[in-house]
């Protein structure tokens, strides 16, 4: 089964900064996504954007929201059609005139599934974050506290065993790193503490 997208262009230069509200974007996300993992990831995911966009980018808030709604939109066709990933998404926000950074990033956020590379800083934290998340999350799930006491070292230890989410690519982690000009500890460092706040 193949979810390459075959082709670069995403949305319409015209629609430029809009998006969908709040009140929107959870219509569609409770509407489409039934799992309550996947709510969870796609929200942590959501946070980290939204937090990189106002603590590293320096964005205001409309773009902070820009970054938010591609993170909670991401995997939102991932549940109910799988055979589908990211094409029903991204043909769904076209359809609502969907700035089309935000599409190009849920687009790009598996450059080995979807055959789109990455290319602005959205783009690249999205595809940075994804998996990265996961790994944390699942070590979390293992750990007696939780996040609590979480660290860098536990979270290395963890990414350097094979086996452990061993459906999450260590190469990909380091590509995201390496286009993102980002080292992998420093953003490991600031995924934890986000995450650890981010509830259902
Ligand atoms: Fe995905
Ligand atoms: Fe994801």
């Amino acid at each position: 089964m193949s979810l390459l997208l075959n082709r670069n262009s995403f949305g319409n230069a015209a629609d430029a900064g809009n998006v969908l509200s709040r009140d929107e974007a959870e219509e569609l996300f409770n509407t489409w996504v039934l799992n309550p993992r996947l709510q969870l990831h796609m929200k942590q995911v959501a946070a980290l954007m939204k937090s990189w966009a106002a603590e590293k980018e320096n964005l205001n808030e409309a773009d902070q929201w820009r970054w938010e709604m591609a993170g909670l939109l991401h995997d939102a066709d991932w549940d109910q059609w799988p055979e589908r990933h990211c094409k029903k998404i991204i043909e769904e926000l076209e359809n609502r005139n969907v700035d089309p950074e935000i599409i190009h990033a849920i687009a790009s956020h598996g450059p080995l599934h979807f055959g789109v590379e990455p290319e602005t800083k959205m783009d690249k934290m999205l595809f940075a974050f994804d998996e990265l998340s996961g790994l944390i999350h699942a070590y979390s799930l293992m750990r007696p506290n939780g996040y609590e006491g979480m660290d860098l070292k536990g979270v290395k230890k963890r990414l350097k065993e094979k086996s452990f989410a061993a459906n999450v690519s260590r190469e990909d982690i380091d590509d995201a790193c390496e286009r993102a000009n980002i080292t992998l500890d420093d953003l490991i460092i600031f995924i934890i503490p986000k995450q650890a706040t981010v509830t259902l």
